[in-house]
């Protein structure tokens, strides 16, 4: 189990970005991204010592050799969490083991140094403290402070092998929505020329190339009036695999979720997994395997798909309205509004994540 860390993220510099007034008109209304907290953890592995330097500083500018590795081979991973204030005002943040585990198998498939999951955590906890004032209210939506762990080869060196020299950084972002249009439903496109990810390749890490490559797929969404694109798998095209940014569910109308089972090629998402876990006490029948893409188009049609919702730490769960290709789209759930089984999970999931519910199995830190 857990020990002590052996990393002490120390605060070395207090700047004062933001004057109070400026910081609250921020929390009121965060967006996605686009703000940051004052501090940032900061943490460097250099082969042969460890880990070290590990410190809390002022949010800014990283300085980077224009050689640095991960500027040319992408040799990088992150992770996503969110912290949320509750009622009381204490701050809590959700199954962070799950994501520093995760960040372990991502670092392991991107050969990057393993970090103690201890050290990963006392990351969080160090700059949550320090930027406290910055985790928005969480009691009645679902504001919360976004937190971004990374990692990356920062050596100066072009030759292509493991980087003897790497970076972990985590900074803070007060966050809302992550769709502009708040919880409306969101329309998918289904990328027929692109995957995001092969057998043997790094689909299931989280690192940043997989974000990279969904982004052509991205514009040809936009291009057709939609958010996000559908992956299918790639050596058949033929089954669904996950969003550009998110896991995906399919709901059935005699009470059955289902989610693409792990292939090696999706992303084994916590929120993904929380709501298998919640999905039972919601007398909802939780299922992963294959789902074609022609299962999702006909059930959809047919009236046997009731719904269809994505999800994620950013997304947390929400609803998707219509399913479009190159000659046809199919409506996967109500207009207008998230069907009523995405709804349900989501406010479960927020519940419990926001100090509204109690966290019966102990998710919250
Ligand atoms: C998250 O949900 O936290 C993610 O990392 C998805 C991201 C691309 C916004």
């Amino acid at each position: 189990m857990s020990q002590s860390p052996s990393l002490a993220f120390e605060v070395t510099e207090r700047p004062d970005r933001l004057a109070e007034a400026e910081r609250n008109v921020i929390l009121a209304n965060p967006g996605f991204g686009q703000k940051f907290s004052d501090h940032m953890a900061l943490a460097v592995w250099r082969k042969g010592e460890g880990w070290g330097d590990a410190r809390i500083t002022a949010y800014g500018p990283l300085q980077l050799e224009p050689s640095a590795a991960v500027l040319h081979y992408a040799q990088e991973i992150f992770e996503g969490m969110k912290a949320y204030k509750h009622a009381d005002g204490s701050v809590w943040t959700f199954r962070p083991e799950a994501n520093a585990a995760r960040f372990a198998r991502s670092a392991h498939r991107l050969a990057l140094p393993a970090m103690e999951e201890e050290d990963f955590l006392e990351s969080l906890r160090a700059l949550v403290k320090t930027d406290l004032d910055w985790v928005p209210d969480s009691t009645t939506g679902e504001a919360s402070l976004y937190l971004r762990p990374f990692m990356f080869a920062s050596e100066a060196f072009l030759g292509v092998r493991p980087a003897a020299e790497v970076t972990y950084c985590l900074i803070a972002s007060p966050a809302g929505s992550y769709f502009s249009g708040g919880l409306k439903p969101v329309s998918l496109w289904i990328s027929e020329h692109y995957s995001r990810a092969g057998i043997g390749g790094t689909g299931a890490a989280k690192c940043g190339g997989n974000y990279a490559a969904s982004l052509a797929a991205q514009i040809e969404a936009g291009e057709h009036g939609c958010d996000q694109s559908v992956f299918l798998d790639s050596v058949e095209q033929k089954y669904i695999e996950e969003l550009g940014g998110m896991n995906v569910f399919l709901v059935y109308k005699d009470g059955r979720i289902v989610t693409p089972e792990l292939t090696g090629s999706i992303l084994e998402g916590v929120t993904r997994s929380s709501i298998l876990e919640l999905a039972k006490e919601l007398d909802l029948t939780p299922e992963e395997r294959r789902i074609s893409l022609e299962e999702w188009r006909t059930g959809a049609e047919s009236g046997e798909i009731t719904e269809a919702f994505a999800c994620g730490t950013a997304a947390v769960v929400t609803p998707v309205g219509r399913l479009v290709w190159t000659d046809g789209e199919v409506r996967t759930g109500p207009e207008g509004e998230g069907g009523e089984v995405a709804t349900k999970i989501r406010e479960s999931l927020l519940d419990i994540q926001t100090g509204r519910a109690e966290d019966t199995r102990g998710w919250l830190t």
